[in-house]
């Protein structure tokens, strides 16, 4: 008898994949027993065109069926009616959820994996300590130091040697360094000629590709593998063990820091700005309430700084490797953005003069969001201005990816790369709500590095258009590979010239 059971599921296991694969117009069957869930895993090397087909087809909104056995049922939506209504209107009834936060519980009680007070106390204090006004000279001034110490001497080097190199990585590190000073005070120089491996990097890229393959298979699988302790979940596991000694290395050099330089630093706060892990430690000393004292232990510092650089590293350089990317299929674009720049003095002043630049940073951000998936549930039953029933904790997916390459929202010509749509008749930025431009997210828990970004970016894309030309290697594929960031699967290789 059990044999026949399994003769039988194997049929079907067998009648549902050859209908996956056969069926490429982008619509899902909902199958006995196994749902949806095979066309979902044959469509994962391109889960997010798949999406963009389905959800074309489906009118901004499609139910998600997984097997019967494993509650994976999901709404996903790129309707901005509802984005906006569940991430501002009716914000308090959809939090991130707790399947989130145990696939995401690498990130422990940080910003990005918390609701409710917690989230507000985060939410607080990294609105207070990024809007700093020492932090934000710091900002300034150690991202034009690593354009000068480190980006221009490796493209320099590069173009002398005639080497190839890879953007996606060279923006990796840049961020990297970047952010690691940002938050902790020190520049590891990842970015330097001789490209030096950095563990901490490798292993931020493994827990982001473990996260996003936990959302494409049931919840009881991967646990199960986590339990044995085997495959990516042990690849996921490692990879946090490099991140903990990392950030709890630097937490207990800044303790001492603390303790030995007291007076020395709050000189230097006062004088050349501030690291934000400083500020945060600098907040618990100021602090009476011994709760508040308690909750800035180790442990939420540590989650506060690696949801940092979460937030901060991957999103910037995954922005600026897709950026030039399109610049190279874009040479009119190029030479716009060359023109520029040719009427501004100084680069590092003149930042809000960059309407052109902004315009193709946001475009880029648009069709490339390099946090591709969000996700909340709900808490109690409601209904969404779209008509869709939602129960509690149901599964809400938006994918970015597809929601700026939607005809309905962006017009006709959504696929082409116009940085001219972000411009307004009189010359200014044009502003999109961000219930259609969800890039940055909307409401309540929309980013609050925006503007951090762009200054990295803008420095960047200023410095390397006006004294570089990139002439990309031909025959290279350049897709989405599959993680939590949009990265590119093998990065974007380019020859790197001096422009005279
Ligand atoms: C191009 C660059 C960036 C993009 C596209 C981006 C995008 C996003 C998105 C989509 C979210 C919502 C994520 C979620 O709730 O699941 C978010 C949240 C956030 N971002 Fe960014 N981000 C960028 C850069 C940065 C930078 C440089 C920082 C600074 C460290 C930063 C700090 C944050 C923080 C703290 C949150 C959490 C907000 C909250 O939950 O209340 N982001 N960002």
């Amino acid at each position: 008898m059990e044999f026949h059971v399994i003769l039988l599921l194997i049929f079907i296991f067998f009648l549902c994949f050859c209908y996956s694969f056969r069926n490429k117009n982008g619509v899902p069957t909902n199958w006995p027993i196994v749902g949806m869930l095979l066309p979902l895993l044959a469509n994962v090397p391109r889960i997010h065109d798949w999406i963009t087909e389905v959800l074309e087809k489906y009118q901004l909104n499609f139910l998600f069926k997984g097997p019967w056995f494993t509650n994976m049922e999901m709404f996903v939506t790129l309707d901005p009616a509802n984005v906006h209504y569940i991430m501002s209107k009716n914000f308090k009834n959809y939090p991130k959820g707790s399947k989130f936060n145990e696939m995401f519980d690498v990130f422990g009680d940080g910003i990005f994996n918390v609701d409710s007070k917690l989230w507000e106390y985060h939410r607080k204090m990294a609105h207070t300590f990024i809007g700093h006004p020492k932090f934000n000279q710091f900002l300034h001034e150690k991202v034009w130091e690593k354009v000068e110490k480190g980006l221009i001497p490796v493209l320099d080097h590069a173009s002398k040697q005639g080497l190839v190199v890879d953007l996606q990585d060279l923006f990796s590190r840049f961020t990297f360094d970047t952010i690691c000073t940002l938050i902790v005070g020190s520049d590891l120089r990842s970015l330097s000629v001789d490209w030096p491996n950095e563990p901490f990097l490798k292993a931020l890229d493994d827990i982001e590709e473990v996260i996003f393959r936990r959302h494409v298979v049931p919840m009881s699988v991967w646990k199960f593998f986590r339990w044995l302790g085997v495959g990516k979940e042990r690849k996921y596991k490692e990879a946090w063990e490099i991140l903990d000694e990392f950030i709890y290395k630097r937490i207990s050099e800044k303790r001492s820091e603390e303790l030995f330089k007291q007076e020395e630093l709050k000189h230097k706060e006062a004088s050349v700005g501030v690291d934000l892990l400083t500020l945060y430690m600098d907040q618990a000393q100021g602090l009476s309430s011994t709760n508040v004292k308690n909750n800035l232990s180790d442990k939420l510092l540590r989650d506060t700084i690696l949801n940092f650089f979460i937030a901060g590293r991957d999103t910037t350089s995954t922005a600026l490797a897709w950026f030039f990317y399109l610049l190279s299929k874009n040479p009119r674009v190029e030479s716009k953005i060359r023109q520029e720049l040719d009427t501004i003095m100084d680069t590092n002043q003149d930042h809000d003069k960059l309407v052109y630049v902004h315009g193709a940073l946001c475009e880029a951000l648009r069709l490339y969001p390099p946090v591709a998936f969000e996700q909340k549930a709900s808490m109690e039953s409601d209904i969404l201005p779209s008509g869709q029933h939602v129960y509690p904790n149901m599964q809400i997916i938006f994918n970015l990816y597809a929601m700026g390459r939607m005809k309905s929202i962006w017009a006709d010509d959504c696929n082409e790369f116009k940085p001219e749509r972000w411009i307004s008749e009189r010359g200014n930025i044009k502003h999109e709500p961000s219930y259609k431009f969800l890039t940055f997210n909307a409401g309540p828990r929309s980013c609050l590095g925006k503007n951090m970004a762009f200054t990295q970016m803008k420095a960047v894309v200023a410095t390397i258009v006006r004294n570089y030309k990139f002439q990309a290697i031909q025959g290279q594929l350049v897709v989405p590979d599959i993680s939590l960031m949009l990265r590119m699967k093998n990065g974007f290789k380019v020859k790197v010239c001096k422009f005279q």
